[in-house]
């Protein structure tokens, strides 16, 4: 019989033993399932990043499940209360706690709440990592959109392709003015709101972002996207553009501005064309995930790049 689990805040002086639990985790699952554990690298410390942006953009609701007997660690459960719906990620347990019912002891109460508050519940979830998608699934998430997370090295001479038209409109914002303008562009396009998550980019105090903006001849935007340069995590997103012209405009410019380095993007399936002009840039898939949610999913328009952090199905 499973010990008795202790759930409450991640506290700050949790984040150590979190960032310890979330390397060891990954690495264990990725390496015994997949043998892709070096993926993650060997050392815990950039996985301080996670604990510390959530806290400082979602301060005290971030989960932690204690051994209540040793009080050690078992899991961690990231949480985004917004507007228009809760983001749920990363969740994580150690690879001993696995299979014990902690991720579903951690994830029933925030599912709960969600549901009081009549807000749909969202995320990206692997599908190389079965028992993650089967822990979802169990839980009445169901799959909406399918991603392919492309990886590509930016030559330090730049990308290899000259840009696409729309590029020369592609500028950096730091103007905390444009994070409510961002956010209503999501809003209209993909249904969805979150101004504090833009705001916190702009910010940009914790971790280490760019938010690009693409506007027509008149000003009015037609996409964005949010770069995080942070090296615990080289990553595109969140972003929206309303067609895949706009989309690769955004794309080739904040990649183009990675020289050296090796950012993972998530680009929607669907977007053909996109996906091809990425191949030609030398992307290469590394993984696929699935946008799932619980409750309503409202119609989207144009291009999403979903993100890891913070977790933005
Ligand atoms: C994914 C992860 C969080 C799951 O944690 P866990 O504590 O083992 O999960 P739980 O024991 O609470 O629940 C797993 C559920 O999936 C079910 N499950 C697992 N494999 C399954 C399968 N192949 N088919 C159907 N159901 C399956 C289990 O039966 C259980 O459901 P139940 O509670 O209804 O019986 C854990 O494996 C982990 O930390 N992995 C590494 C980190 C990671 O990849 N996290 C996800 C990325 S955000």
């Amino acid at each position: 019989m499973p010990a008795p689990l202790d759930l409450r805040p991640l506290a700050p002086a949790d984040h150590e033993a979190a960032a310890r639990l979330l390397h060891r985790s990954l690495v264990h699952w990725y390496q015994s399932r997949l043998g892709q554990g070096a993926r993650f690298g060997d050392r815990h410390e950039p996985f301080r990043l996670f604990p510390e942006v959530y806290a400082a953009l979602d301060p005290g609701h971030a989960i932690a499940a204690h051994d209540a007997a040793s009080g050690n660690l078992l899991g961690v459960c990231f949480v985004h209360p917004r507007r228009t719906h809760v983001s749920l990620g990363i969740v994580a347990t150690t690879p001993e706690a696995q299979g014990r019912g902690v991720a579903r002891a951690m994830v029933t109460p925030v599912l709960a709440q969600a549901s009081r508050a009549g807000l749909p519940v969202r995320l990206v979830s692997s599908l190389l990592n079965l028992d993650s998608f089967s822990l979802y699934s169990r839980l009445g998430f169901v799959p909406h959109t399918l991603y392919q997370d492309l990886a590509l090295t930016v030559p330090v001479t730049g990308l290899p392709t000259p840009p696409p038209p729309a590029a020369a409109r592609v500028r950096l914002t730091t103007n905390p003015a444009d994070a409510a303008r961002v956010a209503a562009f999501e809003l209209e396009w993909q249904g969805i709101h979150r101004e504090p998550d833009y705001a916190f980019f702009l910010h940009n105090q914790v971790g280490a972002w760019r938010v690009w903006v693409l506007e027509d001849a008149g000003g009015a935007l037609e996409g964005f996207l949010v770069a995080s340069h942070h090296p615990a995590c080289v990553m595109l997103g969140p972003g929206v553009a309303r067609d895949e012209a706009a989309a690769a405009a955004l794309l080739w410019r904040a990649l183009d501005a990675m020289r050296g380095a090796s950012p993972v993007f998530l680009v929607p399936c669907a977007a053909a064309q996109l996906v091809r002009q990425c191949y030609t840039w030398g992307a290469r898939n590394v993984e696929l995930h699935a946008a799932q949610a619980i409750g309503l999913v409202p119609p989207a328009r144009g291009v999403a790049f979903p993100t890891f952090l913070p977790e933005s199905g």
